[in-house]
C-alpha cells in the first residue's frame, strides 16, 4: 500500500490513476447511497392488516393462480368470521336473561345480605340484563353468587358470548356488586364492579393437582374450559381400521400465515372428499413478517393460533406423531406373524398432478402425499387447483381463532366494558408507498384524524385504535378529544404473569412462548370488530383504494 502511493506520487500517469479510482470509488459511494435510498423508500413491509374478513375467500381465489401470496399476507379471516349465521344457541342455556321475580319473602332492611339467597342473584340478573342491553353481550349462565370482600358486596361469576363473535364460543366474567334491600323488600343492585372484579368467584382451577406446571403457575387459569389435548391413537386394530390421508411437509413450510391456512384446508378437503382422516402436523413455522426476530421461526404450535380443540370436533384428524407411533406399532405387531391382519397398506403419491378424484376409489390404509418437486410444484394448495375444485371443498368452518387469543380479546372488550367505538388505522408500508396510495398518509395523519373522527364518533368515548403504526404517541393528539386505547395498553395480558403467558407454557413444555405479530393483529383485528362504531381506513379515512390507486 505504502509502496505504491509512494510510487503513484511520482508519476503523473500514477496520479491520474489514483483520481480515476477515487472518482470511480466517489461514483460507487453515491450509487450505493441512491440505490440504498431507493429500496429505503419503495421497501414495504407487509400490512398485517386484514380489510375486509369477509373478502378472503374472494381474494385468495385472486392470487391463486399466480401460485404466490404476496398481494395479501395480512388477511386474517378464519371460520368463524365467515359463518353468514351464528349457529342458534341450545335452548337450554338462553333461558337467563330473564329475571325471575320472586314472591314471599320477608322484609328486614337491616339484615345482612346474604350473597346465597335467591334474590341476590335475580337482583343482579336484573342490573346486568339493563346495563348490557345494546352491549352485543349475552349472558349464558351464571353461577351462584359468593359473598364478596365486605359486608353488602357479593362476587358473581357468569358466562357469556358476543353477539359480533360468530362462532358459539362462551366467554367467563366474575364481577362484584353491591347490593342493597329497597323498601318494597326487594335486593337491588346499587353499584357493579369492572370486568372481571368478582376474584372470590372466579372459577377454580380445575386441572388436576398433579400437573407440574399447575405448582409453578403464579394466576389461576380461568378460562379451563378448553381441552386441546392430543387424541391419542389406541389399539392397534383401531389404528389399522382408520383410513389416513398423509400430507408429506411441502415447499408451504415458513410462508405467509394465508398460504398456511390455504394449503392446509386443501388437504382437510381432500381428506373430507376422500373420507380419511386427515393426518396433521401441528408444528407450525411463522415467516419472518411476524416476528420480532426478522427471520422465519420454527417450532410453533397449531394450538397458538387456531383452535384445535374446535377443529378436532368438525373434522376428522389425527397428529402426525401419534400416526407415525401407530403406524410403527402396527408393523411390530404384524412383524414376522401370518393372519393378524396383514400389512399396513401405504399408496405414494409422488405429484400433486394425481387428483383426488383419482385417489377416490384406492382403498390403501394410507394415502401418502409427499411434496419433493421444487416450489410451486410443492405447494399443498396445488392438489385442490383445477378440476378439483369442484370437488374438494375447504373446511372453512373447521378453522377457529385460538381461543386463548379470543380471551384476550375478551379482555380487552371488557376493561372497556364492551362500550367502545373503534378505527382502524392502516399506515406502514402503503403511507409510505405515494405511487400506489397517495393521499394515505396524509389521511392518516392525527389532524385528518381528528378532524375526520369528530364528524362520527362522539368526543370522550373509548376509541380502540387498531393499527400497524408502530409508534406509540402517533395519536396523542387524539387524546384531547377522546379516551384513547392501543393494544399496546393490554401488554400485561400476555406479560408474564398473565393467564395467558401460562398457558401458552403449558402448551409448549415449560418454554416462554413470545406474543407475536401474526397475534398482535389478529387480536388487534378482533378487538376491533366488536366496538360499536366501525370507522375503516379504506371507505371511511381516505378514498385511496386499498389493493393501490385504480383498483376500486
Ligand atoms: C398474476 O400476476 C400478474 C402480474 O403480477 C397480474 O397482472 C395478474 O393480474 C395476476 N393474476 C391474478 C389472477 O391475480
Ligand atoms: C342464605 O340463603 C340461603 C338460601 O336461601 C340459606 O340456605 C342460608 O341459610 C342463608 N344464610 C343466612 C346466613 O341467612
Ligand atoms: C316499590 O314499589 C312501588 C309500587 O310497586 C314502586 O312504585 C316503587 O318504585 C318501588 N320502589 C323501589 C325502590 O323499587
Ligand atoms: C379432553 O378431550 C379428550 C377427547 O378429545 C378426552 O379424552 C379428555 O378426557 C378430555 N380432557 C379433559 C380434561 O376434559
Ligand atoms: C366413510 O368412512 C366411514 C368409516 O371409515 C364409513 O363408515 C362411511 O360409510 C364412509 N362414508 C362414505 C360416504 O364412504
Ligand atoms: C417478567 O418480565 C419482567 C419484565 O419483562 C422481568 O423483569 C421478570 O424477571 C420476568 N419474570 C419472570 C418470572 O420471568
Ligand atoms: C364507512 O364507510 C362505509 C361504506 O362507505 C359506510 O357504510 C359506513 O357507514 C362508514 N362508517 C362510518 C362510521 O362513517
Amino acid at each position: 500500500m505504502k509502496d505504491e502511493s509512494m510510487s503513484a506520487a511520482e508519476s503523473p500517469l500514477g496520479q491520474n490513476i489514483i483520481k480515476l479510482i477515487s472518482n470511480l470509488c466517489f461514483s460507487f459511494f453515491v450509487v450505493s447511497v441512491l440505490v440504498f435510498t431507493v429500496i429505503a423508500i419503495t421497501y414495504q413491509p407487509p400490512d398485517p392488516w386484514l380489510d375486509s374478513s369477509r373478502a378472503i375467500t374472494s381474494s385468495l381465489s385472486d392470487t391463486l393462480p399466480n401460485s404466490t401470496f404476496h398481494t395479501d399476507d395480512s388477511l386474517l379471516t378464519t371460520g368463524e368470521d365467515l359463518v353468514p349465521l351464528p349457529p342458534s344457541p341450545s335452548p337450554s342455556s338462553v333461558s337467563a336473561d330473564t329475571p325471575i321475580f320472586l314472591a314471599g319473602e320477608i322484609c328486614n332492611p337491616s339484615a345482612a345480605i346474604n350473597c346465597s339467597d335467591p334474590h341476590a342473584l335475580d337482583a343482579v340478573r336484573r342490573f346486568t340484563a339493563k346495563v348490557f342491553f345494546r352491549r352485543s353481550i349475552v349472558f349464558l349462565s351464571y353461577e351462584p353468587p359468593v359473598a364478596g370482600a365486605s359486608p353488602g358486596e357479593c362476587d358473581v361469576s357468569w358466562r357469556f358470548r358476543n353477539k359480533r363473535e360468530k362462532s358459539w364460543r362462551k366467554y367467563r366474567d366474575f364481577r362484584r356488586f353491591r347490593l342493597g334491600v329497597t323498601e318494597n323488600c326487594t335486593y337491588e343492585v346499587s353499584s357493579m364492579g369492572k370486568f372481571r372484579s368478582g376474584v372470590n368467584a372466579r372459577a377454580p382451577p380445575l386441572k388436576s393437582p398433579s400437573d407440574p406446571m399447575a405448582k409453578a403457575r403464579t394466576v389461576e387459569i380461568v378460562d379451563n374450559e378448553i381441552n386441546d389435548t392430543i387424541p391419542t391413537v389406541g389399539s392397534e386394530l383401531e389404528f389399522k381400521t382408520g383410513r389416513y390421508l398423509y400430507y408429506s411437509r411441502g415447499g408451504d413450510y415458513c410462508k405467509g400465515m394465508n398460504q398456511y391456512l390455504w394449503s392446509f384446508l386443501c388437504g382437510l378437503g381432500e381428506a373430507k372428499f376422500l373420507n380419511r382422516t386427515f393426518v396433521m402436523d401441528l408444528d407450525v413455522c411463522l415467516a419472518a413478517e411476524y416476528t420480532s426476530s426478522g427471520k422465519d421461526e420454527d417450532g410453533k404450535d397449531f394450538r397458538y393460533y387456531f383452535d384445535f380443540e374446535h377443529l378436532k370436533e368438525s373434522a376428522s384428524v389425527v397428529e402426525e406423531q401419534e400416526f407415525l407411533r401407530g403406524w410403527r406399532r402396527w408393523d411390530r405387531a404384524t412383524r414376522g406373524k401370518k393372519g393378524v391382519g396383514g400389512k399396513i397398506t401405504a399408496r405414494k403419491v409422488p405429484t400433486y398432478k394425481v387428483t383426488p378424484m383419482q385417489l377416490k376409489k384406492d382403498r390403501s390404509t394410507i394415502i401418502w402425499r409427499q411434496f419433493d418437486g421444487p416450489e410451486p410444484e410443492n405447494y399443498w394448495y396445488r392438489v385442490c387447483e383445477g378440476r378439483a375444485a369442484k370437488f374438494v371443498q375447504r373446511p372453512w368452518q373447521a378453522v377457529w381463532k385460538s381461543k386463548r387469543l379470543m380471551d384476550i380479546v375478551s379482555q380487552i372488550a371488557g376493561k372497556m366494558d364492551w362500550d367502545y367505538d373503534g378505527v382502524h388505522v392502516v399506515r406502514g408500508g402503503k403511507a409510505r408507498n405515494k405511487n400506489l396510495w397517495p393521499n394515505l398518509d396524509s389521511d392518516t395523519s392525527p389532524d385528518a384524524l381528528v378532524q375526520k373522527l369528530l364528524k362520527v364518533v362522539s368526543s370522550w368515548r373509548n376509541l380502540y385504535i387498531a393499527t400497524n403504526e408502530p409508534y406509540y404517541n402517533f395519536f396523542d393528539k387524539l387524546r384531547s378529544h377522546y379516551k384513547v386505547h392501543l393494544l399496546d395498553d393490554y401488554q400485561e395480558m400476555w406479560g408474564n404473569k398473565s393467564e395467558w403467558y401460562n398457558e401458552m407454557r403449558e402448551l409448549s413444555g415449560g418454554k416462554p412462548v413470545e406474543f407475536d405479530g401474526y397475534m398482535r393483529v389478529a387480536v388487534d383485528t378482533e378487538v376491533f370488530y366488536r366496538a360499536k362504531t366501525q370507522v375503516e381506513t379504506f371507505n371511511n379515512l381516505t378514498s385511496d383504494c386499498k389493493d393501490g390507486i385504480n383498483t376500486c
